[in-house]
């Protein structure tokens, strides 16, 4: 299993192109894509985007404009192959991962793909393969968060054995808010898939069985949504962890891991910044809105880190396994919440290992 790589250094914003820079074409640039195309245009050392492709090619447009040198392609395969183009970074919905990472393994060029590597395991599986039969390390899944400063201490208080050997995880994961499309079974794929890659980073194991139930839903749960969800998750070691996923709290981006160990506990998450008092006599932290405020540091390191990798050929991270095991546990836990909650064990076809 993959463990942290070392942060790498980040560039200063408004980086200047260099002649030896790694050129990117990113795919699919809605929210995130827009977001590593300003990383790389402005803080990744050694890489700058120049190609950019979507769907809608007013959106293509409308972030090439915003920065020098690139230029739109006509559709994400034409990105891929155009032959100004070192490497790639998918951020294209979850169903279309496949078969652009496949053009890019072809061109043997490497990839950053946004989580999940795809929607379920066989795809993920043949990912696994096809890279395989590169005979290289092409990939690398975006599961930013062994990027963060905070879950790489973790990681390495685990590993370092400084706390006893691990017991359970608790881990909380809550949105204020989530698109009016977003129902219960996307909670697991789109939001529990997190829970799963730190789980299995953080402890190193496998997640072997999965059960996922609701509890009483808030009364104003957007319509399909039941809100809160629960999970447990087993691990090869006997290990479990419990995990709150709530998204629509209204209140903010909330993540956070409490380890037991058995010689004590540790917790990553709380607030972090200034603590402020105000006149309505309370003290506190500010709660990040969303995602990309609390993960800031994280998507930075994790793309830098790639870009590094990428410059010499290969990828760095979360493997394919890793994104196929992820897929793996939840389509598990989808099956869970369509059988009202029952255990479900994990198969993981161990010989593509
Ligand atoms: N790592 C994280 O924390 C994180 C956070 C959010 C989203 N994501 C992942 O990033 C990916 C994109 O999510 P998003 O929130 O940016 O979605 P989005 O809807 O904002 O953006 C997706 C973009 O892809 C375009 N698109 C759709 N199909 C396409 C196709 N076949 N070819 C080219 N372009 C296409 C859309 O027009 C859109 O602009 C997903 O895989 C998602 O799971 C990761």
């Amino acid at each position: 299993m993959t463990t942290a790589p070392a942060a790498a250094a980040t560039a200063p914003a408004g980086t200047a192109p260099g002649e030896g820079d790694l050129r990117v074409a990113v795919l699919g640039v809605g929210m995130m894509g827009a977001d590593h195309v300003r990383r790389l245009a402005t803080r990744v050392v050694g890489a700058r985007p120049v190609v950019v492709a979507d769907a809608y090619a007013a959106t293509a447009h409308r972030v090439a404009a915003a920065h020098d040198g690139v230029r739109v392609a006509q559709d994400p395969l034409a990105a891929i192959a155009d032959p100004e183009v070192d490497a790639v970074v998918v951020a294209t919905p979850g169903s279309t991962h496949e078969e652009l990472v496949l053009a890019c393994l072809e061109r043997g060029l490497p990839v950053l793909c946004e989580k999940p590597l795809t929607t379920e395991p066989d795809s993920s599986l043949r990912l696994v393969h096809a890279e395989r039969a590169t005979g290289r390390r092409l990939v690398q899944v975006g599961f930013m968060r062994r990027f963060d400063e905070e879950y790489a201490a973790l990681r390495a208080l685990v590993a370092g054995g400084e706390l006893g050997a691990p017991l359970m995880l608790h881990c909380a994961h809550r949105n204020a808010a989530v698109p009016a499309h977003f129902d219960s079974e996307m909670v697991v794929l789109d939001s529990l898939v997190h829970e799963v890659d730190a789980t299995r980073f953080l402890l190193g194991e496998e997640v072997t069985a999965i059960t996922v139930l609701h509890p009483t839903s808030r009364r104003d749960a957007p319509a399909g949504l039941s809100d809160p969800t629960f999970a447990l998750l087993e691990t090869a070691g006997g290990r479990l962890v419990d995990v709150e996923l709530s998204v629509s709290t209204g209140v903010g981006y909330e993540v956070r891991t409490e380890l037991v160990a058995e010689g004590g506990t540790a917790m990553i998450g709380l607030d972090r910044g200034p603590l402020v008092a105000t006149s309505t006599g309370r003290r506190g932290r500010a709660i990040p809105p969303t995602f990309v405020e609390r993960f800031a540091q994280a998507y930075d390191t994790e793309v830098q880190v790639w870009a590094d990798a990428a410059r010499a050929g290969t990828t760095d991270g979360p493997t394919t396994w890793d994104g196929y095991a992820a897929a793996a546990v939840c389509a598990a836990g989808v099956a869970s919440l369509r059988g009202g909650g029952v255990r479900v064990e994990v198969e993981l076809d161990e010989e593509a290992r």
